[in-house]
This record gives structure tokens, C-alpha cells and sequence, in this order.
């Protein structure tokens, strides 16, 4: 039997490599097929299709990451060609290579600074029933964490926790036909996911930095989202203004939620007054009935006087019972999960 000629198994180990590539881990933490598997040469064309065709693949990562992962890649198939009369190395993966390295290289600071489309795609178990993956583009930038002053640009451990929690069939059911509002949501990612998997009435994405509400709704476009998602500039503390039909903001009087979400708001003590404030807002005035919040716990002390502040304002907290998988073992929504990452019930 030719090498061309095997069954499709042998191509399933790329689902992971992509969804890690279009998330852009790090090129070393990705997941490669075996030399037994990449030296098939229609592995390989499905390795160029998928992540490396301009004229079909969007969104593209940086240019500069791409020419790493091919490398990597490129050697990977180079190791594995025992045979080098019937083994080869895809044409095409090599002209995408020689091309990527002769193209100019933005200096270090315009590569971190540089803002770049993410596709993140769900965990394989949610999507078993469907062929299509689940997937969520974001627009971001690490570097511009440091010089906008927000850390909204990125899309952070907990978001990526909390997504892989609503994904599951029992946090899906937090959402499933609710009303739903989202905190400091940075990129969108939690949002916008919800929005378009998990079947809400709608999903209004929040967060105090203007460049970051504008980031969200050029998102909006990019994911299809329509009427179902709604993207509004609120700070904590202050009355809530939704963008109303025409998008000028304007308050919209019958205004109302079921669900709260927020990953990663409990970083800083100094935020918790304004942030119960906000709760308080929500549960008297907009019918919350509930807020899910998934939380790194990088330093205890700031996460406990979160639970002290819960405690003091006549909140419940409950820990909910999910842990992410090890790295190793995820299949989407990719994220480490060295430091610990909690998911909280608050109700009143
Ligand atoms: C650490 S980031 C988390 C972003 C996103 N939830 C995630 O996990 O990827 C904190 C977010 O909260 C927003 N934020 C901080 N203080 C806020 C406030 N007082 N009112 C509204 N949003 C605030 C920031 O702009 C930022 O987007």
C-alpha cells in the first residue's frame, strides 16, 4: 500500500496542531504528528492547506511565528524521511518557507506591539456532534497590555477556563436561553463565544477602555454575531448605557439580564468596592440572578478578600466543581494551568 493511499485516521492528530496553531502557542508546546504520520504526503498537503495557504486560510497568524512553526515543522519531516527515494517534503511547504523568510522583519517592538486576529476553538467534546469546530477570532496584543495601560488586550487564563467550563454541558446550561451580561471582557472571548454556541437570548460584552469596546465590535463582524450580541462601555460604578439599534448610546430603560460573567476582575483589592458596587447594581436594578466568575489565583490573600468582600455585601459563594484538564490533555481553549484557576457561583 502506497503511502498516499491509507484511510483518513491518520489525520486527525492535525485538529489539535491547528487549533493550538491558529491560537498561537508556542511553537515548542505544539502538538506534532509522529514521523510516521507527517511523512505521508497528503499529511502534509493537509498541513499546508489548513495553516499555510494565503489564498484560503484566514485568520493568518504573524508572519514571524508562522516562519517558526514551519520550521519546526520542516524539520520534524526532514527526521522522519528514512527512505529518500519514495519519502518527500511537500513542495509547497517549502516555497511557503523560502517565501516567509525573505519577507521584511518588523522590529521587535512592532512585532509585540502588533495587533493580530486569534482563533480560538472549544474543546473537542463539545463539538463531537458537530463536523464543524467551534471557534471564536479575537484581535489582540500582549504588548499593548504595557503601553495602553489596560490589560484588555489579551485574552487571559481564566477567560479561556471560564470558556472551557461553558462549554461543558452543565455550564452551558448556565446560559441556554438567558439574558446575559459580561464584565471587564478584554477581547470578548467569553462573550462572543457564548454568543454564538450557546444558545442565550443575547450577550452584552462590557468593559470600562474604549479601544477595547471598539476591538469587540470589529470582532462582532468577524464572527458572524448579529442582534444576539451587543458590545457597551461600562464602568464599574457607573449607571450602565447600552448601545441602542442605530449604535449611539443612549439608556435603555427595560434593560435586563439572568447571568453575569467575569474571568479574571478580582486582581486588585483596590477594584472590589467599585466591582460589589456593580453587583449590587445588577441584582437590585437588572434582575442578575446569578454571576459566574472564573478567577487566577496568583496571589491568595487578594483572592480571599474578594471572598471576604462576597461575604461582608450578603453574597454566596460557591465554588463550582471543574478543573481545566493538564495542558497536555486539552484539546481547545489552550491554557496553563500551573497557577490555579477557580470557578465561582455568586448568588444572592
Ligand atoms: C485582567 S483583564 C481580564 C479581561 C478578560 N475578562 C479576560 O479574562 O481575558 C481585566 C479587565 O477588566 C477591565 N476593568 C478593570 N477595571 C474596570 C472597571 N472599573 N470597570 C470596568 N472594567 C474594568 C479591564 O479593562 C480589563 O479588560
Amino acid at each position: 500500500m502506497s503511502r498516499g493511499s491509507r484511510g483518513e485516521h491518520h489525520l486527525l492528530p492535525l485538529n489539535t496542531l491547528t487549533a493550538q496553531y491558529f491560537q498561537q502557542l508556542d511553537p515548542a508546546h505544539l502538538s506534532l504528528p509522529n514521523a510516521s504520520t507527517i511523512i505521508h504526503p497528503d499529511v502534509q498537503t493537509v498541513i499546508y492547506d489548513h495553516m499555510f495557504n494565503e489564498a484560503t486560510v484566514w485568520p493568518l497568524p504573524p508572519v514571524s511565528y508562522r516562519a517558526r512553526v514551519l520550521k519546526t515543522i520542516i524539520s520534524r519531516i526532514e527526521e522522519a524521511i528514512t527512505d529518500p527515494e519514495e519519502d518527500e517534503l511537500n513542495s509547497d511547504l517549502i516555497e511557503t518557507w523560502t517565501d516567509l523568510i525573505s519577507r521584511p522583519k518588523p522590529s521587535q517592538i512592532q512585532q509585540v506591539q502588533q495587533l493580530t486576529y486569534i482563533k480560538y476553538t472549544a474543546p473537542a467534546a463539545t463539538t463531537t456532534t458537530s463536523p464543524v469546530p467551534h471557534t471564536v477570532i479575537t484581535n489582540e496584543s500582549r504588548g499593548l497590555i504595557y503601553s495602553s495601560g489596560t490589560t484588555g488586550f489579551r485574552t487571559w487564563e481564566a477567560s479561556l477556563h471560564l470558556g472551557t467550563y461553558l462549554s461543558t454541558p452543565t455550564g452551558a446550561a448556565h446560559l441556554a436561553g438567558k439574558r446575559v451580561i459580561e464584565l471587564g471582557a478584554g477581547t470578548g472571548f467569553v462573550s462572543m463565544y457564548a454568543a454564538k454556541y450557546l444558545q442565550p437570548q443575547f450577550v452584552l460584552a462590557t468593559d470600562r477602555e474604549g479601544p477595547l469596546i471598539g476591538n469587540m465590535k470589529r470582532c462582532k463582524e468577524r464572527n458572524g454575531l448579529g442582534a444576539e450580541f451587543g458590545v457597551g462601555a461600562w464602568e464599574w460604578g457607573t449607571p450602565l448605557v447600552y448601545p441602542t439599534k442605530d449604535d449611539t448610546e443612549g439608556a435603555q430603560e427595560d434593560l435586563a439580564f439572568d447571568v453575569a460573567l467575569g474571568a479574571d476582575l478580582t486582581y486588585d483589592t483596590d477594584l472590589l468596592p467599585l466591582l460589589f458596587a456593580t453587583l449590587h447594581d445588577l441584582f437590585d436594578n437588572y434582575h442578575v440572578k446569578e454571576f459566574i466568575l472564573s478567577a487566577t489565583l496568583r496571589n491568595q490573600k487578594t483572592f480571599q478578600a474578594f471572598l471576604d468582600a462576597c461575604e461582608n455585601n450578603l453574597f454566596k459563594a460557591e465554588c463550582l466543581p471543574f478543573e481545566s484538564s493538564q495542558p497536555e490533555d486539552q484539546t481547545g481553549f489552550f491554557h496553563e494551568t500551573g497557577i490555579p484557576i477557580r470557578t465561582y457561583r455568586v448568588t444572592r
